[in-house]
């Protein structure tokens, strides 16, 4: 595993989203993502990298996959880790969120990775700490290390993303993972197209660069790719849509709609996936199906993210003594 030379391109302390970074910054990362795959094949699946660091999983949202991955991720790279979630945190005793930082940092803790319902929470709390912050997703702003770990595994699947044309189908207004698939896709090089019922495409997407449909049949023509979005029917989706079995019949994704895709369409979900909702059963399970495949993308994206930004974090204290 080669990591020399990793901090020339990276040089910042935070994760915060993509549409911050250069083609170059997200490139750098997806690079770094590939020294530490194979980590995870090793019979010790550990590596010193972050030893003497201690990481904190900070969780004010229910999460599955991206607590697990970064606690998994952390500790594969050596580090201390801590979990803490608004129930069991001082938040309920109406401490402020950074309060709660500076008293974490106070605590010599070098990375917080933090899901938020604020859109906006973790850039916040970013500018107040010298600790890193890495966004595990902020209200319906970014989830950036879920776009990077759905590029990774196009990339993986499809060679490069330059070129790809990738449709991200489902509530695109709610959305942080789409809108971080945006950013990266685009700056990327790939043509995306939103397909959503009209009330769930927001104001604003076109000129983040992506087309925008609400014919699904049009959203799989032609797509290399699929992200099929999850539809929060817990929010206010009923607005946009009456019930679950409409949302299926319109815009769920099936074997019998893909007989119109390409073939080899590569299906993505960021999960949790509602089955017969978003997609049926079959197609969740199916050949063309990488959900499983991202989930597992998602460690060594995390080692990786969580190395380039305590490398940085390292280098500009060492700057500033
Ligand atoms: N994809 C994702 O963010 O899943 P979790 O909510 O389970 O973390």
């Amino acid at each position: 595993m080669c990591l020399l030379n990793m901090d020339t391109v990276w040089t910042k302390k935070d994760l915060l989203g993509l549409e911050d970074l250069s083609r170059e910054e997200i490139e750098h990362i997806l690079n770094t993502v590939d020294s530490f795959k194979e980590v995870s094949t090793r019979e010790i699946k550990k590596v010193p990298a972050l030893r003497g660091k201690t990481v904190v999983n900070m969780f004010y949202e229910p999460s599955t996959r991206t607590r697990v991955s970064f606690e998994i991720a952390a500790k594969r790279l050596s580090a201390d880790v801590i979990n803490i979630t608004s129930e069991t945190s001082s938040v309920r005793k109406g401490e402020t969120l950074i309060d709660t930082g500076r008293n974490i940092e106070a605590l010599k803790v070098d990375i917080i990775v933090m899901r938020h319902n604020y859109s906006g929470a973790a850039n916040m709390l970013a500018s107040h700490l010298r600790a890193s912050v890495v966004n595990a997703g902020d209200g319906w702003h970014e989830h950036p290390t879920q776009a990077l770990l759905d590029i990774f595994t196009l990339k993986e699947k499809l060679g490069q993303i330059k070129g790809l044309h990738v449709s991200i189908i489902g509530d695109i207004a709610h959305s942080r993972v789409a809108r971080s698939n945006i950013w990266g896709l685009t700056k990327l090089g790939a043509k995306v197209i939103v397909c959503a019922p009209k009330l769930l495409i927001p104001a604003g997407i076109e000129e983040m660069g992506a087309e925008v449909t609400d014919d699904i049949d049009k959203a799989l023509h032609n797509a290399d790719a699929i992200n099929v979005l999850r539809m929060q029917f817990e929010r206010d989706e009923k607005a946009a849509f009456p019930t679950q079995l409409e949302y299926f019949k319109a815009f769920g994704i099936t074997e019998e709609r893909l007989e119109k895709a390409k073939k080899d369409i590569v299906i993505m979900h960021p999960g949790p996936i509602n089955r017969g909702v978003e997609m049926s059963s079959e197609v969740a399970d199916g050949a063309n199906s990488v959900i499983l495949e991202q989930v597992t993308n998602g460690i060594a994206v995390r080692m990786a993210v969580l190395f380039l930004v305590a490398q940085a974090n390292e280098s500009i204290s060492k700057d500033a003594r």
